[in-house]
């Protein structure tokens, strides 16, 4: 079945077209929107929806075109629901909708965050039903029981910062820019990850649930009054909140496997990009003998394809969203 999927729940146009009964993308366009939130240090909703409206049409145009099709070839559409940005989600949803009526075909309207729990399913190396699955992005931290391609079970999240919130905000404190995540990660390179010996939040009575406020605190306690830390200190104080961020998501993941008695351990969202967590989940999981699938950088961070996988499963379920369906910025899987 041929899928034309689009995302737009934050600050990424994306389109993409995906023979999803064979887990084959055709085509995966992103247009990124980094350069005009930069400058102000985080997203600026208004600015998101106003280039959605520009970049939609010309970013499907070129993901069909790359995959050499026309809309004639398309079975399904479907388009991010929610959660995210009420104003960008509703310029991607609609224009979906909006082919979808013109052409007589189905569209279904998809939940951001299965899309980041099946975007392994992209892979050559494809886990089998169920597995245990962390979900670390700018706008979630949580940990899943995934039962089937539709079938989500919510076993804890975080109480207040996602875990690239955490990320960003802590760029911002250091004067490093926005996104915060891969420039942290590329300092940590060359810093000292026991440095600094920044708290984990192990909640032992939620030993699902995250926390990375107090983490980010005490990151701001370290540096000086005037806020400007000493250029040779910031390569060390990124190595150490790095290492503090992924020991907890490490841990607790192995702690969810053990509870659902699953082998296999899935990791997605844009933080999964990052190399350090990725590399010591890998060596925990083969400590303990459990599978790991990573998606490729490329789909860990927001993508259409994972868009198409979910909205594929969401439609073999029964799932469809007509005209009148309406985007949503909150709703938890
Ligand atoms: O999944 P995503 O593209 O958007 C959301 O749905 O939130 O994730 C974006 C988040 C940002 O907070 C960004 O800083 C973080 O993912 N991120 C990273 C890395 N690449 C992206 N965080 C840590 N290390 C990275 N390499």
């Amino acid at each position: 079945m041929l899928v034309l999927a689009i995302e737009s729940s934050c600050d990424d146009t994306a389109a993409a077209v995906v023979e999803a009964d064979r887990r084959r993308v055709l085509a995966n366009r992103i247009s990124s929107q980094h350069d005009i939130h930069r400058p102000f240090g985080g997203i600026v909703p208004e600015l998101a929806s106003r280039r959605h409206i520009e970049m939609i049409q010309p970013v499907v145009a070129a993901a069909l075109q790359d995959a050499g099709l026309t809309l004639d070839d398309i079975q399904l559409l479907a388009a991010t629901q929610g959660p995210g940005l009420v104003g960008s989600l509703l310029v991607g949803f609609t224009f979906a909708k909006a082919v979808a009526l013109a052409r007589h075909l189905p569209c279904v309207g998809v939940n951001h965050l299965a899309g980041h729990l099946l975007a392994c399913l992209l892979e050559p190396l494809a886990p089998d039903f169920p597995y245990t699955a962390l979900l670390v992005s700018g706008g979630n931290t949580a940990l899943f029981r995934v039962e089937g391609p539709a079938a989500f079970v919510c076993m804890g999240r975080t109480l207040d910062d996602a875990a690239g919130e955490a990320f960003d905000k802590v760029a911002k404190m250091l004067g490093l820019g926005y996104p915060g995540g891969p420039l942290i990660a590329r300092l940590a390179e060359h810093g000292d990850p026991t440095a600094f010996n920044f708290p984990r939040a192990w909640l032992d009575k939620e030993r699902f649930t995250f926390s990375f406020s107090g983490l980010k605190t005490a990151v701001r306690n370290v540096l000086p009054a005037n806020g400007r830390p000493d250029a040779a200190a910031i390569p060390d104080i990124c190595a150490s909140f790095q290492a503090a961020v992924s020991e907890v998501l490490v841990e607790k993941s192995l702690l969810a496997a053990r509870e659902n008695g699953h082998k296999r351990v899935v990791l997605g969202g844009g933080v999964a990009a990052n190399q350090h967590l990725r590399v010591q989940l890998a060596k925990r999981c083969r400590e303990e003998g459990l599978s790991l699938f990573l998606p490729s950088p490329i789909f860990c961070t927001d993508n259409a394809a994972m868009i198409a996988m979910a909205g594929f499963y969401a439609f073999q379920a029964g799932e469809i969203s007509g005209p009148d369906a309406d985007a949503y910025s909150r709703a938890h899987l």
